[in-house]
């Protein structure tokens, strides 16, 4: 692709005689916002530490602003990096952390107050210049890790499951704030997480890996209207997949009549697509929890566990009682495999 300012090409990546990513082929954009999605294991790290220089590829090239870095020591990329462990210098004040790999390029001291600074205001930290890590908090921490790759003017910045060590309310509010640092600067992100709505919520475009491989790549918008195999659906919160067959949705413990010619064999539907209190089949509540704008129910039917979303509205169905359901036409998605 023409248009490619990180490109991974045919790229083996392994630890001695394990191979972790057999065979990656990505193309990633400039300024592009790019999600590394996957449980553990599949190697989002593996292909960031071989961007990044730090994994020598057994195969494979990795070419960045069209130049072939496969070669190229990590420091001579134009990589920045925030890992999950932020790393920040505990001894330093937050103006030296962000300053201080300006001070080993042994840049003049104007300039490295002037970056630095624009840095700091860029992530919302002026005023902390003197503050040790220990005396700010987590997402003041985050950020100044995040200031401190960044005024390094990276081509492209590595993010590796940034915001793990963060409260659900400071996750939101650093989510937002590298986006829009992120379109502020337009600098090339490649963002790694195993949180399917942090990918949702930050990416261009999200890269969803199964066993070192691309599952499968898109928008958020397509990935999570469209995903194309179990794996993908599964992670894009479809609850409910079942094997479709002969007219009949079937799982190990039995079958249930499908009312309309399935048009691949498995379906999948979220628990928002699932139908509750009328619908041809029955359901035992075997759990119910209010969810706010909705009850979330899980029903044991003829094909095992259905997960489903209620309105809010409609009277609880006690646990143990029975209740119509539907896994309709409308909300099934068809998966290929
Ligand atoms: N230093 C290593 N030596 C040998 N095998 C490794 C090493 N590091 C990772 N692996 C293996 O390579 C595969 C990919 O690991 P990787 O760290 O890239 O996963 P990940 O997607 O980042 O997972 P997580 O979400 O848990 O961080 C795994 O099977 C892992 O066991
Ligand atoms: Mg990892």
């Amino acid at each position: 692709m023409s248009d490619a300012f990180v490109s991974l090409r045919d790229l083996t990546l392994s630890y001695g005689d394990t191979v972790a990513v057999p065979d990656l082929n990505l193309d990633i954009r400039e300024g592009e916002l790019i999600a590394l999605l996957g449980p553990s294991g599949c190697g989002k790290t593996t292909t960031m530490r071989a961007i990044a220089g730090l994994l020598s590829p057994s195969g494979g090239r990795i070419e960045i602003d069209g130049r072939d870095v496969t070669r190229v020591a990590a420091n001579k990329r134009g990589i920045g990096l925030v890992f999950q462990s932020y790393a920040l210098f505990p001894h330093l004040n937050a103006f030296e952390n962000v300053a201080f790999g300006l001070r080993l390029q042994k840049r003049p001291e104007a300039e490295i107050r002037s970056r630095t600074e624009a840095g700091m205001a860029t992530v919302g930290l002026s005023g902390f210049e003197a503050r040790k890590p220990a005396e700010m908090s987590g997402g003041q921490q985050q950020r100044l890790a995040l200031a401190r790759s960044m005024v390094m003017e990276p081509k492209v910045l590595l993010l590796d499951e940034p915001l793990s060590n963060l409260d659900a309310r400071l996750r939101l509010e650093m989510r937002n704030e590298l986006q829009r640092v992120q379109k502020e600067t337009g600098v090339t992100m490649v963002f790694v997480t195993h949180d399917q709505a942090e990918a949702l919520a930050l990416a261009d475009r999200i890269v969803l890996m199964k066993d070192g491989e691309i599952e499968q790549l898109g928008t958020p918008a397509e990935l999570y209207a469209a995903p194309a195999t179990a794996f993908a659906a599964d992670f894009m919160g479809f609850e409910n997949i079942f094997a479709a067959r002969d007219g009949r949705l079937t799982s190990e413990t039995g079958a249930l009549p499908l009312g309309f010619e399935a048009p691949a064999p498995l379906l999948a539907w979220r628990p928002s697509g699932v139908q509750v209190g009328s619908g041809p089949h029955q359901g035992r509540v075997r759990a119910s929890s209010f969810a706010g704008g909705h009850r979330e129910y899980v029903l044991d039917s003829e094909i095992g566990a259905i997960t489903a979303d209620a309105p809010i509205e409609q009277a609880e169905i006690p646990i143990g009682g029975m209740v119509a359901f539907d896994l309709p036409h409308a909300t099934a998605r068809a998966l290929s495999q």
